[in-house]
């Protein structure tokens, strides 16, 4: 049996491995949520590397709270950075591999085609900040990593953007939505078969990988593709960023270059529509 800690076990992305990890009958999922594991706390981290052998460490516990992140940046380095950092020297310590999951957030979005993982990253909030000191402390300490941006994350489970779309429709029969932000939806149940894939193959060639849907998006396309998915009739008025004032900025542009993954690990992108089709379908079940 293949040996996995999945640390921040009741998050959107661990949820998503809950659901699928019966395909996988060769792995043993141990699930840990923030009450079990605090992974800013590095005895609380030491301890269970010590009590229990993994082979591998995904690491879904983060602060994910981007606007909150502004105004309580200590807690988020707490976790994002020290977190990740305790992840790796256990992991290191242990011979676990780990599998870290960072952001498109990295980036300061004034591209306009896809950031590879060779592109300069320039966060422009708190966040983004701290989730690149976490990618820079998991270098440092533990070569058999594998650290995978992605972006805008949703799915049945948690606090997304679909959920809280959905939720919008039955009540108001009119809505604003961004249209200067271009990213890629990206379904977390594709991201966990991503990510359980990697872990089947076991590679070698560890480092930075990028990984979302495949296709492009600004908020206003995912709110229409989404409310055409349903079969909800909504008016949609389009607004700049400019006019939805929040604490933290985020990039206008975070689309992800994935020929890396697919070419060296060989993991497949969907494309972002065909990957929303099937969310719907689940979300309605
Ligand atoms: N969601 C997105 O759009 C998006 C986009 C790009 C990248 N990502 C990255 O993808 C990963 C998964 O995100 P997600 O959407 O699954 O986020 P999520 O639903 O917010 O899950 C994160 C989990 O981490 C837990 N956590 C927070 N602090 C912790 C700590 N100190 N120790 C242990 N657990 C802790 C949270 O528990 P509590 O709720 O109890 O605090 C929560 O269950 C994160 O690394 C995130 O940065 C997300």
């Amino acid at each position: 049996m293949v040996s996995i800690l999945v640390t921040g076990g009741d998050g959107q992305l661990a949820m998503c491995f809950r659901d699928i990890e019966s395909n996988f009958p060769n792995f043993e999922f141990t699930y840990k949520n923030s009450s079990e594991l605090d992974i800013s706390n590095f005895e609380s981290v030491s301890k269970l590397f010590k009590d229990k052998a993994f082979d591998w460490c995904i690491n879904c516990a983060a602060y994910t709270h981007v606007d909150k992140a502004e105004v309580d940046s200590e807690r988020a380095f707490e976790v994002n950075q020290i977190g990740a950092k305790n992840l790796a020297l256990m992991c290191k310590a242990n011979s676990v591999k780990l599998i870290h999951i960072s952001t498109d957030f990295v980036f300061n979005g004034t591209k306009s085609f896809a950031y590879s993982e060779t592109d300069d990253t320039d966060p422009i909030g708190v966040y983004g900040l701290s989730k690149l000191k976490g990618e820079q402390e998991i270098i440092k300490y533990h070569d058999a990593h594998f650290i995978i941006r992605t972006s805008w994350l949703y799915s049945e489970h948690g606090n997304n953007f679909m959920k809280t779309m959905i939720k919008l429709s039955k009540t108001k029969n009119h809505l604003k939505v961004i249209v200067d932000q271009i990213g890629t939806p990206t379904y977390a149940t594709d991201l966990a078969q991503a990510i359980l894939d990697i872990v089947k193959k076991n590679p070698i060639n560890y480092g930075l990988y990028h990984y979302s849907n495949e296709g492009v998006a600004s908020w206003y396309d995912f709110a229409k593709a989404i409310f055409k998915e349903k079969q909800v009739i909504l008016n949609i008025t389009p607004i700049k960023s400019i006019d939805y004032q929040t604490a933290a900025d985020r990039p206008h542009f975070s689309v992800l270059d994935k020929t890396k993954i697919r070419t060296n690990l060989h993991i497949e992108t969907p494309y972002w529509r065909d990957s929303l089709i099937k969310a719907i379908r689940k979300n309605n079940e």
